[in-house]
């Protein structure tokens, strides 16, 4: 069905091109790469659209520097921002890249009304609230990218140690993206037995610790820059599920208006994703604890809009 959907990546930078080369794979959507750098969209737009007779897709992919070219987008994808350095906490970037996703989202929204927003510039969940202010779209069309890349990294995490495949391991990462997201052990599995049966407490609690702490390790790792290929396919993740309407149950960022005891914040939990955005926020059970780290997770992102506020 390629042309049936139309996707704007905004930022052709390491995550938006990585984004829209993937997109352009899946043969669902064709594909509007944006940046304020001339020449960056257009050039890897052509070179994407070139690898299309080689890998059988036949999406289109354009690059752009005009928000014209974006009209009528059913799904707008928002990586445009800088990204963290050695040294930098998330929270460093926050308004640097307020500035860039307030003036993104007022763009993409005269321009596409009806789309649906995926957040992914950090500091992820003060982002979501720029946007979510910004459009002025109600909750369900503003999501933000965070809680599938840290389950990936504690699904890793676990299966190494536990030396599985990925595939087997189910696990949840819940709160904001930060230090102090809650990877939570008693939701981790591996053909349902929890990892707290299968791992002395020291080694679930470094696994935990690693967790909290994969981007800055990537960050690092690359001296430069952080991690793009991970975050890229959770966002692939997000897009098919609400193009495709498949109602997945994944965890995201999104605006709480009482769901565990949280109002009026962006905070990542499960949803379920579909065609008209965040359908349902899924309520879990949690224990009194995971609930007092939900609260103290959620307490940073408070802390951080009301910077943005200041
Ligand atoms: P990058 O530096 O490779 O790309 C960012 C791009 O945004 C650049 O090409 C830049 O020219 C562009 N840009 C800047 N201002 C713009 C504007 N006003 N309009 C359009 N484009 C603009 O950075 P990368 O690695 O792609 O990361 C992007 C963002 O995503 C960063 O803020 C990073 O911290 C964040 N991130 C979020 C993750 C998450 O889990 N939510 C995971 C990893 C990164
Ligand atoms: C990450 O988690 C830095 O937020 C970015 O990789």
């Amino acid at each position: 069905m390629p042309g049936k959907f139309k996707v704007t990546v905004v930022g052709a930078g390491n995550i938006g091109g990585t984004v829209a080369l993937h997109l352009a794979m899946r043969n669902l959507a064709d594909v509007v790469l944006v940046d304020i750098v001339e020449g960056l969209p257009q050039g890897k737009a052509l070179d994407i659209l070139e690898s299309g007779p080689i890998i059988r897709f036949d999406s289109n992919v354009v690059g752009t520097n005009d928000y014209e070219d974006t009209a009528g987008s059913d799904l707008a994808i928002i990586t445009s921002g800088k990204p963290r350095q050695p040294g930098m906490s998330r929270d460093d970037l926050l308004n640097d890249n307020q500035e860039i996703v307030s003036s993104v989202t007022e763009q993409l929204v005269q321009h596409s009304p009806d789309c649906t927003i995926i957040v992914v510039a950090n500091p992820l969940d003060a982002m979501c609230h720029v946007a979510f202010e910004t459009s002025g779209f109600p909750r369900e069309r503003v999501v933000g990218m965070a809680g599938i890349l840290d389950t990936a990294r504690y699904r890793t995490f676990i299966a190494q140690e536990l030396r599985v495949s990925v595939r087997e391991v189910f696990a949840l990462v819940l709160g904001g993206h930060g230090d102090n997201m809650v990877p939570l052990p008693s939701m981790a599995t591996v053909s349902g037995r929890s990892i707290t049966d299968l791992l002395p407490q020291d080694r679930v609690d470094a696994i935990v610790q690693r967790t909290r702490q994969g981007g800055g390790e990537i960050v690092e790792l690359l001296g430069s820059g952080s991690a793009f290929y991970a975050p890229a396919a959770a966002i692939v993740e997000m897009a098919d599920t609400i193009l495709l309407d498949q109602k997945r149950i994944l965890p995201c960022a999104t605006y709480l208006q009482g769901e565990y005891g949280i109002n009026d914040l962006f905070v990542g939990v499960p949803v379920k994703l579909g065609a008209g955005g965040v359908e349902e926020v899924i309520e879990l059970d949690l224990t009194n604890d995971e609930l007092a780290d939900l609260e103290n997770s959620a307490n940073d992102v408070r802390n951080m809009v009301e910077v943005l506020h200041s």
